[in-house]
């Protein structure tokens, strides 16, 4: 079974519109999933720039998969999508 890659997004755009809010993924990723699913942080991923005013920061990516407007919920729920098709 391959490992699931999380990057949170912790440039500043991402980090100011909620981004602080998913720091709790760090306790429930390796709660719920031990080391199936490897975290990181990352700068910048460049989406936020793509279209300012639309902007639907914080994203976080599983995998390639972009979690807009990224919540713990939605992120957890993406992973399990992943995790389902493996
Ligand atoms: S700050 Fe998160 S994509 Fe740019």
């Amino acid at each position: 079974m391959e490992k699931i890659t999380v990057r949170v997004c912790t440039g500043t755009t991402c980090f100011v519109m909620g981004g602080a809010n998913l720091q709790e993924l760090n306790e429930t990723i390796s709660e719920k999933y031990g080391d199936k699913v490897e975290l990181t942080a990352s700068n910048c991923l460049g989406l936020c720039s793509i279209n300012w005013e639309y902007s639907k920061a914080p994203y976080v990516k599983v995998n390639e998969e972009v979690v807009s407007e990224a919540t713990p919920e939605k992120v957890v729920e993406e992973i399990d999508r992943q995790l389902a098709k493996q």
